[in-house]
C-alpha cells in the first residue's frame, strides 16, 4: 500500500520547521568561507532570512505568500559563480540533515534548488 502523500511543506515541518532550517542555513553561510562575505555585505540580513523562510514555505506548498523579489531580480549583477551556488546548496543540505529531514525529502529539496541555478548563477 502506498503511503498517504504528504506535501513537501509538511515534510519540512511546516512554517515552524522551515524557520529552524532557515536559521541553520544562514548560520552555515556565515561559517562558509566561499559565500560568507556575500551575506555579510547585505544591508539587512534579518529581512533576507525572513524572505527566505517565506520563499521556502510558499515554494514547498505552504499557505504563506512570498513578498520578496523574484530570483533573477534578487541575484542580478552579483556575478555569482557555480562554485558559490554549490556552496549554498551544500549549506542547505547540511541544514536539512541538522534538522533530521529524511533522505527522500532532502533529495526533493535538492532537485528544486538545482532547478533554480539558471536564475541565480551569472544572471
Ligand atoms: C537556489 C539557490 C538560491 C535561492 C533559492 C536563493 C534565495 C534567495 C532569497 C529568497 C533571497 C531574499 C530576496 C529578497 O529579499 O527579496 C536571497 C537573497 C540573497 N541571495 Fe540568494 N538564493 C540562492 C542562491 C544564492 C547564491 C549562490 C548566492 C551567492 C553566494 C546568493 C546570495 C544572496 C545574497 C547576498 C542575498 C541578499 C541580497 C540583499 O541583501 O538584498 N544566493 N536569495
Amino acid at each position: 500500500m502506498n503511503p498517504i502523500p504528504t506535501s513537501l511543506y509538511e515534510r519540512l515541518g511546516r512554517r515552524e520547521g522551515i524557520t529552524r532550517i532557515t536559521a541553520d542555513l544562514m548560520k552555515n553561510h556565515m561559517a562558509n568561507p566561499t559565500v560568507k562575505a556575500r551575506y555579510e555585505n547585505s544591508a539587512d540580513l534579518a529581512r533576507v532570512e525572513r524572505r527566505a523562510v517565506e520563499f521556502f514555505c510558499a515554494g514547498s506548498g505552504g499557505p504563506e505568500a512570498y513578498t520578496g523579489q523574484d530570483m533573477v531580480t534578487t541575484h542580478k549583477g552579483m556575478n555569482i559563480s557555480e562554485q558559490e551556488f554549490v556552496a549554498v546548496v551544500d549549506d542547505a543540505m547540511a541544514a536539512l540533515k541538522t534538522n533530521d529531514i529524511d533522505a527522500a525529502t532532502q533529495n526533493d529539496v535538492l532537485a528544486i534548488l538545482w532547478s533554480l541555478k539558471p536564475e541565480v548563477v551569472r544572471v
